[in-house]
């Protein structure tokens, strides 16, 4: 598995380090309220686990799972949900985590249903953001790591359902993808 990786990105440590930072600033961001974290599956998974914990103060989980990739590395174009949330949102402050946006097709979606559904407020986090991958006009709150317009696995993200599991953001061989898109 790790052969399949041209070059490390984020190590291991710096991503620890970045979700203690995070967490911190939410601290303080979501003091004296009870939002809603809503992860993203599956990507978003490690990421939420990790940063979390770094957030000490009272909150409630749950959980989206939608889909805008077949499998590939090209977007579809459509957003389907494959899990709602359980958690009424209306009147709720919304943290969204996420691992990357990309094309920001997911999250524009999934701002424009928590608007609808009457959120109070609604804020996104995300680990990584590609600028350059961008087609929808979306802006993440708080970012980890601004990353290139590389194909980027690892620490949640996923190539056809693997590499999931790295603990940290690598980049792909092109020869495993078969290509030069990003
Ligand atoms: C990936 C990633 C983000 C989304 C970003 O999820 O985890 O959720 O794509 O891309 P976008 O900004 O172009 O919408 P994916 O739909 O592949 O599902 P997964 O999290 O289960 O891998
Ligand atoms: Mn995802
Ligand atoms: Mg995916």
């Amino acid at each position: 598995m790790h052969n399949d990786i041209e070059k490390t990105l984020i190590t291991e440590e710096e991503i620890a380090a970045k979700c203690e930072e995070l967490g911190q600033q939410l601290t303080k961001e979501y003091e004296e309220r009870f939002p809603l974290a809503v992860g993203v599956l599956k990507g978003a998974l490690p990421f939420m686990s990790d940063v979390l914990r770094h957030i000490h103060t009272y909150l409630e989980m749950d959980f989206m799972d939608v889909s805008s990739y077949d499998g590939g590395t090209r977007s579809s174009g459509e957003v389907k949900i494959v899990k709602d949330l359980d958690t009424k949102v209306e009147g709720r402050d919304l943290l969204i985590i996420e691992d990357i946006i990309d094309s920001g097709l997911t999250l524009s979606y999934l701002v424009d249903l928590f608007k609808y559904r009457k959120a109070n407020s609604i804020k996104i986090v995300t680990l990584l953001d590609k600028p350059l991958g961008r087609t929808s006009h979306i802006k993440a709150d708080m970012v980890g790591f601004e990353v290139p317009n590389e194909f980027v696995v690892g620490y949640g993200l996923d190539y056809q359902e693997r590499y999931r599991n790295l603990p940290y953001i690598g980049v792909l061989k092109p020869e495993i993808y078969g290509g030069d898109e990003a």
